[in-house]
Formats: structure tokens, C-alpha cells, sequence
């Protein structure tokens, strides 16, 4: 019997799931599920390294628990857990750290964007990256980076390999954690003259990247950017966001190009509405009769008839705390023992033996 590869990926718990989460991760997960040994979990460690409110915080992961499972995660086919019921990762979150470079750390491009949000530096300032690493090493102002956004891709890096995972399914935006978690791996391998960790590669599925655009005319959707349509937007809500969507004035000569903001909206429609909908309304802006208003009712029409069976699973789920307690207590049992297993081989390997 051949084994399945093993494909992990998480999510932080920093807030409620949204359309792109759903398109670029959730979707895919679902289709995962049957073809590979499939584990998912909720990142609430690395949820820390951005100070939550300790109140928020295990509500953040139960509402995403509930939104993994009402997407259609099935807790029989992949493995659901959260990060801190696997005590494990800690420990060799400790280990692994003895060997990255505090150096390839710092020159992370989503460290030094979350060290300049800690130090409250804009992104766009000019602010040069020495004048940064000054901040950093505090000589300028009172204000903390703390260490365990600088240790963010070591506690990733020991997500991924203290499963062994061959798939991580991620967005562009952590390609680059990815690359360093290959090169934790491939230094751990050579350091020791082992060969213990697989070297992990991102996993598209499906082969294209989608793009979910937000509705701010800008760029794609995202938390910080506020510019997100939730899986649980109540009807009303969902409605008003969409049909304050940013667009433009609208064509005026036939076959005109389309701006960003309006492409934005068809690329959204393209993901939630019927093809021959697209068409008509793709059409309708080609010979100038498109009325956004119209398109904009049909869009949230049709982004509630992916949202709305959600919400209401999300809602009963959330209600059902005996529910939600056996599916994560069966992934933590799954996951733990993979896990305790690698760091008994990191602990050996390293030289760590009990004396009982
Ligand atoms: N850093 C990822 C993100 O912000 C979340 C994450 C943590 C993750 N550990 C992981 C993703 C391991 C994949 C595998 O999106």
C-alpha cells in the first residue's frame, strides 16, 4: 500500500475567515482532502507574535475551526488541530532555533514589514534599512519588536517539519517562509549527516493561483486592508459592501478598457457567478449599457449563494461545543503523534538523552 504525501497547511487565528480565504485556501482544502493525507490547523502561536487580546483570542480560533469545518473540512478525511494542543512544536521550535541565523531572520521581507508596523514606520517611508535595524536594536525608541515575530519562520518551518509534510498549500505571500523552512530542513540534514526532513514544496492546486480582488478598487482582499466580505457578513451587510464597492464613471465609447476597480468586480463575479452572468455583463460594458448597480445586486446575490449555506453551518457549529471538542481532540491525537514522534528522532539526533 503506498502512502499518501502528507499536505499541511494553517491559518493564523487573527480574526474571521473572508471570500479570499476561501477561494485561495478553504476551497482547495476541501478538494484536497480525498487524495492526500490532509492536516490542517489553526495557528494560534503565531497568532501571538501580533499581541491578540487574550479574550479574543480563543474565540478567534473556535469561530475559525467552525468556518474550516462549514467549508467543507471533514474532521474523518483530514486531520483539524490547533497549534497549541501540540505541545511538541514548542519544544522543537527551541531546537531548530539553535540552527537558523538570526541574520536570514531579520532580512525577511513579512519581519521587516511587521517591524516597521511594531516601531510605527510607514511603509511607505524612506525610512533606509539601516535606520530600521537601529530602531530594531532600540538606540532610537522605547518601542519592541518582539522576538517571536523575528522567530515566525523557525515556528513555521517546525509546523511543517516536525509532520514531515512533502505540501504546503499557501498564497505568494509565504513563499518566501517556505523557502527558508527547505533551507532549515536541508541544514538540519547536512549538519547531522541525516536525512530526516523531506524538503517541503508550496502546492497550487488545481495548477492556477487565483486572484480574489477586494472591494476597494485596489489590490486583493485582506484583513488589513478592510476591504473584505466576511463567510458570516450577515445578508444585509454582505449587500451594502458590495454595493459600495468602489467603481468608475463608466465606458463611454464602446470596447473601452476596463479599469482596476470594475475589473476587480468581474473577477469576483467570474469566481461566484455563472459563466453566461459574466458574459452578459462583460458584453453590457463592451457596447456601453452596463449599469453597475445592476451588476453590483447580482454579484452579492451570488456571492450570498456561496456564503449563506456557511454562515448558517457556522452558526450551528459554533453552538455545538461537544462537537467541536471531538473533532479538535481527535486531530491533536493524530497530529502529536507524528509530531512526537520527529522530536524524539530531533532529540537523539541532536544528542539529548534522558538518564531514566
Ligand atoms: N504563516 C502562515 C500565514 O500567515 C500561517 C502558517 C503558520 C502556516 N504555520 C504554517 C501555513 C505552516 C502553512 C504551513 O498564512
Amino acid at each position: 500500500m503506498d502512502k499518501k504525501e502528507i499536505v499541511l497547511s494553517g491559518i493564523r487565528s487573527t480574526g474571521n475567515l473572508h471570500l479570499g480565504n476561501y477561494y485561495g485556501a478553504l476551497s482547495k482544502f476541501v478538494r484536497m482532502q480525498d487524495d492526500y493525507d490532509c492536516m490542517f490547523f489553526i495557528a494560534d502561536l503565531h497568532a501571538l507574535t501580533t499581541q491578540p487580546d487574550p479574550a479574543q483570542l480563543h474565540a478567534n480560533v473556535k469561530s475559525i475551526l467552525a468556518e474550516y469545518l462549514a467549508a467543507g473540512i471533514d474532521p474523518e478525511k483530514a486531520t483539524i488541530f490547533v497549534q497549541s494542543d501540540v505541545p511538541e512544536i514548542s519544544e522543537m521550535y527551541l531546537l531548530l532555533n539553535m540552527h537558523v541565523g538570526i541574520g536570514e531572520l531579520m532580512r525577511t521581507a513579512a519581519f521587516k514589514d511587521k517591524a516597521r508596523k511594531a516601531l510605527g514606520i510607514k511603509t511607505d517611508d524612506s525610512a533606509d534599512e539601516e535606520s530600521i535595524e537601529r530602531q530594531i536594536i532600540g538606540t532610537e525608541t522605547n518601542k519592541r519588536v518582539n522576538a517571536g515575530l523575528l522567530t515566525y519562520p523557525t515556528l513555521m518551518a517546525v509546523d511543517i517539519l516536525i509532520q514531515k509534510a512533502n505540501k504546503v498549500p499557501v498564497g505568494k505571500d509565504q513563499e518566501q517562509h517556505l523557502e527558508l523552512t527547505r533551507r532549515f530542513a536541508r541544514r538540519f540534514n547536512n549538519y547531522y549527516g541525516v536525512e530526516l526532513f523531506p524538503e517541503p514544496t508550496n502546492f497550487d492546486f488545481g495548477g492556477h493561483a487565483v486572484k480574489v480582488p477586494g472591494l476597494d478598487g485596489s489590490g486583493k482582499m485582506g484583513k488589513s486592508e478592510g476591504n473584505c466580505i466576511y463567510l458570516i457578513d450577515e445578508e444585509k451587510v454582505l449587500r451594502k459592501k458590495v454595493m459600495r464597492a468602489v467603481t468608475d464613471e463608466g465606458p463611454k465609447v464602446p470596447n473601452s478598457p476596463v479599469s482596476q476597480p470594475v475589473e476587480n468586480l468581474f473577477s469576483l463575479m467570474e469566481l461566484t457567478s455563472a459563466p453566461e452572468v459574466v458574459k452578459q455583463y462583460r458584453d453590457a460594458y463592451a457596447d456601453c449599457s452596463i449599469r453597475y448597480g445592476d451588476l453590483k445586486k447580482q454579484l452579492a446575490e451570488d456571492i450570498l449563494k456561496v456564503t449563506t449555506p456557511i454562515r448558517q453551518r457556522v452558526g450551528d457549529i459554533l453552538a455545538n461545543d461537544e462537537y467541536l471538542g471531538r473533532v479538535v481532540r481527535m486531530g491533536a491525537e493524530k497530529a502529536r503523534e507524528r509530531a512526537s514522534k520527529t522530536l524524539e528522532e530531533v532529540r537523539h539526533i541532536m544528542g539529548i538523552r534522558r538518564f531514566y
